[in-house]
């Protein structure tokens, strides 16, 4: 019960967990559970690995120019969720050189194990891998300078507590990057559930402590959506 005749509107952060996610029959490529009115797809599998290190991928994608769109620093952190077998995390390694680190968090204990297998092969010390749970990323407090995902946040069976958890990861005026395929594009060549509008992604990042601070399209395929964490009083 609220006390003072104060008004209580039920907000996301207030919903009980139970109401928070919808439960309906499932598209293809879905698992069924629906949120803010958009179905989960289901998780890539690591048998599909392969497919994170097609050559096309360059093209389709140009990952080296988002890392560039990152703005990173010397001794930043980073998170890298769904990290998969690193195809992004290790073209941000050397950006932030010896003095920073990239965790690498998965869920799947295959995807880490390719992750330490490509870093070697590639000497590339800097990033650390974390088996995360599908509701928290497992990330020190307040230490991360920027959390990246790519082709991910579609596919988090909690996205709620996903960001919830990733926002302690996150120093203060730190930023969070969604890399997803354009919903907004027919031409791009992607399931829909595997794609995400702008729309969608500023309305399910802002219940958290997180500002809308841009949205970059240089990128073929993709869009980065940046926000960046706010204290709150
Ligand atoms: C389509 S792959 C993308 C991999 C990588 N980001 C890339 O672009 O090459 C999605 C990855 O997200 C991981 N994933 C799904 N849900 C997750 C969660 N809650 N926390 C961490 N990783 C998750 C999957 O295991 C999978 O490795």
């Amino acid at each position: 019960m609220l006390s003072n005749g104060e008004q209580h509107s039920e907000t996301d952060a207030t919903r009980p967990a139970s109401t928070r996610y919808e439960q309906r029959k499932p598209s293809r490529s879905g698992i069924g559970k629906f949120y803010m009115g958009r179905e989960i797809s289901r998780v890539m599998g690591h048998q599909g690995a392969e497919w994170l290190e097609r050559p096309e991928r360059e093209r389709e994608e140009m990952p080296n120019l988002l890392v560039e769109l990152l703005k990173l620093k010397e001794g930043d952190v980073v998170a890298d969720i769904g990290v998969g077998t690193g195809y992004i995390a290790r073209r941000i390694a050397p950006k932030i050189g010896d003095t920073g680190t990239v965790y690498g968090v998965d869920i799947q204990p295959e995807m880490l194990e390719l992750l330490g297998k490509k870093m070697t092969e590639a000497g590339i010390t800097n990033v650390k891998g974390i088996l995360g749970t599908i509701t928290d990323p497992k990330l020190p407090p307040e230490s991360v300078d920027l959390t990246i995902m790519v082709d991910v946040y579609h596919e988090f069976s909690h996205p709620y507590e996903m960001i919830q958890n990733i926002c302690r990861g996150l120093k203060i005026g730190g930023r969070v990057a969604f890399v997803e395929y354009r919903a907004e594009d027919p031409g791009v060549p992607i399931k829909r559930l595997h794609k995400m509008s702008e729309l969608q992604v500023i309305k399910e990042a802002t219940p958290h402590p997180l500002v809308w601070v841009e949205t970059l399209d240089d990128l073929p395929w993709q869009h980065v959506i940046i926000f960046e964490k706010i204290a709150i009083q």
